[in-house]
């Protein structure tokens, strides 16, 4: 668990800090876009873009307009249906050993919305913004979006057992759909710039749980984008706002973090399950607010939630509570509904989903 990690409280601030200096060298080595002039990016993007990111009608792919129903037809011409937009999650998804504890409540639940996902959502790609990765070193403005093609790991915890740095999860970046999310985020006027990097155990920790790569592969392209360097709720719910088109390509948007998500209040836990006042009285206020039918007053009702006086105890920091602000701007008009929760020592284990699952065919 977190433990060991509370315990040795130095190196929380040290090793951190070193781990970021790293991962900044390895970022700067691989500038690949800026070599790149405005045309040449141009025609890059148009090589790796499905035609279904851009919704230009003369690019349509023949088969369908193949399939358009021949106009000499006397009745109205009906709509074609709408295409169901991909539902939206929030996942809780725990710390690094979250993949490894086959006992823990929350281990088939993550299985069954993995399985959901791929077997009924069927989604062309995945977006994930997770709890791990604020860009460091840029001011409050400023996105960052995974290009790469191969994403390695990262390991960005301490004090775990050592098997725990061996994790693997095997996936696809999609340079083309990370370009497509930065033009997406520049329409909103949200900074963005691409860069390589791995994915984080916000990511590969609760992924290995819900899409485990034996018996339940996420076999789609897999695009991380990071929050924003600030604690701003509104910000991270435009940025969700920014993106919820994607849900038209089919696209699952998954926010990863916690409900309540408290590390230090983990020691006065220590060893037992049972919730902190704050965590049942907080996750259950958030519920409330999430699942709000009318998506105008579900905005506000959230941003109240922050105001009140348990929010800072279930969230010190606020970085693991961003992702569900970012799943409810994405989810625009589409109600959000908590799927499960546990609460437990000093942690709210919510899961959400925003928008309906297709209908089985
Ligand atoms: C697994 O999770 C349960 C429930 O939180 C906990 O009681 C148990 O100690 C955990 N096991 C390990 C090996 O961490």
């Amino acid at each position: 668990m977190f433990d060991t990690w509370v315990l040795r409280r130095p190196a929380f601030f040290i090793l951190p800090s070193i781990v970021i200096i790293v991962a900044l060298l390895m970022s700067a080595s691989s500038p690949a876009l800026s070599l790149l002039s405005l045309p040449q990016i141009l025609t890059k993007l148009k090589t790796f873009l499905p035609v279904s990111y851009f919704n230009t009608p003369t690019t349509a792919p023949l088969s369908t307009l193949s399939t358009t129903p021949s106009v000499s037809s006397t009745t109205t011409i009906s709509q074609p249906p709408k295409m169901p937009k991909a539902p939206v999650y929030f996942f809780s998804h725990g710390g690094p050993d979250v993949q490894y504890n086959t006992t823990h409540p929350v281990y088939p639940i993550l299985q069954s919305i993995g399985k959901e996902i791929t077997q009924k959502v069927k989604p062309s790609a995945v977006v994930v913004f997770s709890a791990h990765w604020q860009p460091e070193n840029v001011g409050p403005d400023e996105i960052h979006v995974n290009n790469a093609e191969k994403t390695d790991l990262i390991y960005d915890f301490y004090g775990f057992p050592p098997h725990f740095y061996k994790a693997t999860f095997p996936s696809t970046g999609s340079p083309s759909l990370a370009s497509h999310i930065i033009s997406l985020l520049a329409k909103s006027n949200i900074r963005a710039r691409g860069l390589s990097r791995g994915l984080d155990h916000g990511v590969f920790s609760g992924f290995n749980v819900a899409f485990p790569p034996a018996s339940n592969p996420l076999a789609v392209p897999l695009v991380q984008v990071s929050l924003f360097n600030s604690e701003n709720p509104q910000a991270h719910f435009l940025l969700g706002e920014a993106v919820q088109s994607l849900r038209e390509q089919n696209i699952v948007i998954i926010c990863t973090g916690m409900t309540v998500h408290n590390l230090r209040d983990m020691r006065l836990a220590f060893g037992q399950p049972q919730p902190m006042p704050y965590a049942v009285s907080f996750d259950n206020a958030l519920k409330e607010a999430v699942e709000q039918p009318d998506a105008e007053k579900r905005k506000e009702e959230m941003a109240r939630v922050l105001k009140r006086p348990d929010a800072r105890q279930a969230h010190p920091w606020m970085d693991h509570l961003m992702p569900l602000y970012i799943a409810a701007g994405a989810a625009g008009g589409d109600r959000g509904r908590q799927t499960w929760t546990m609460h437990e020592a000093s942690f709210a284990w919510a899961q959400y989903r925003f928008g309906e699952l297709p209908e089985e065919k």
